[in-house]
């Protein structure tokens, strides 16, 4: 039976253990996708959102740019450590889901409404985060697990060029996932008294 809303939203989790196996058909993970492109909102409906589904050797591919990013700059003796999270936890998957906002857009936006020119790249963020948990939501729902990583911007390079992709459109997360093949770790939640005030 298909979760609430509510309950793909508290299931939604960060998984580091995931498979190449898939739970759904590609084509439905692309409905995933252009639902949340359709439907998530953005500031004035800019839609400044792009995604990029990277699945098979292309998503192994954008891992292994990964890790030869890091080889270079990250010290020898902590390479072990990088790679196997790499492997393990990303690469392993069955798919990489690449958020981009689109400047050319945000840019747009500044020159026609001059008084919200220093809002649109704050909104843009905004609009960004929300298409992340819509998509992660999504993605939980139909039994994937996926994790949100941030190796941009340094990837932006070498991903812009194996994927000729537009370089008005800037890299805002990467998002791994697959079969989960272990439960999330334990979760910690700060007290709601602190976080939430009601006033009647
Ligand atoms: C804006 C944002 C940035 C994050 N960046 C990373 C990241 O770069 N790498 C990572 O492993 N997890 C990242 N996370 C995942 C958080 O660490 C995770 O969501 C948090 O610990 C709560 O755990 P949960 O996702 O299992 O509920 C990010 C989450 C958010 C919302």
């Amino acid at each position: 039976m298909a979760l609430t809303f509510k309950e793909a939203l508290k299931n939604r989790r960060t998984y580091y253990t995931i498979s190449n196996e898939s739970t759904v058909s590609d084509e439905q993970i692309k409905e995933i996708l252009e639902h949340a492109l359709l439907h998530v909102p953005s500031s004035f409906n800019s839609q400044t959102t792009r995604v990029v589904l990277l699945l098979g050797d292309q998503h192994k591919k954008l891992w292994n740019i990964t890790k030869e990013t890091l080889r270079k700059i990250v010290p020898a003796e902590h390479f072990g450590a990088t790679e196997s999270k790499i492997d393990g936890a990303f690469a392993a998957g069955y798919g990489t889901i690449l958020f981009y906002e689109d400047t050319e857009v945000v840019e747009g936006l500044q020159k026609s409404f001059p008084s919200y020119s220093e809002n649109f790249p704050i909104w843009s963020q905004q609009t960004a985060g929300m298409h992340q948990l819509a998509v992660w939501t999504m993605l939980e729902e139909v039994g994937f697990g996926a994790s949100l990583q941030h190796y941009n911007p340094l990837i932006d390079a070498e991903v812009a060029s194996t994927w000729g992709i537009s370089p008005k459109w800037k890299l805002m997360a990467e998002m791994p996932f697959g079969k989960p093949t272990a439960a999330p770790g334990e979760k910690e939640f700060q007290p709601l008294e602190k976080r939430l005030l009601v006033f009647r």
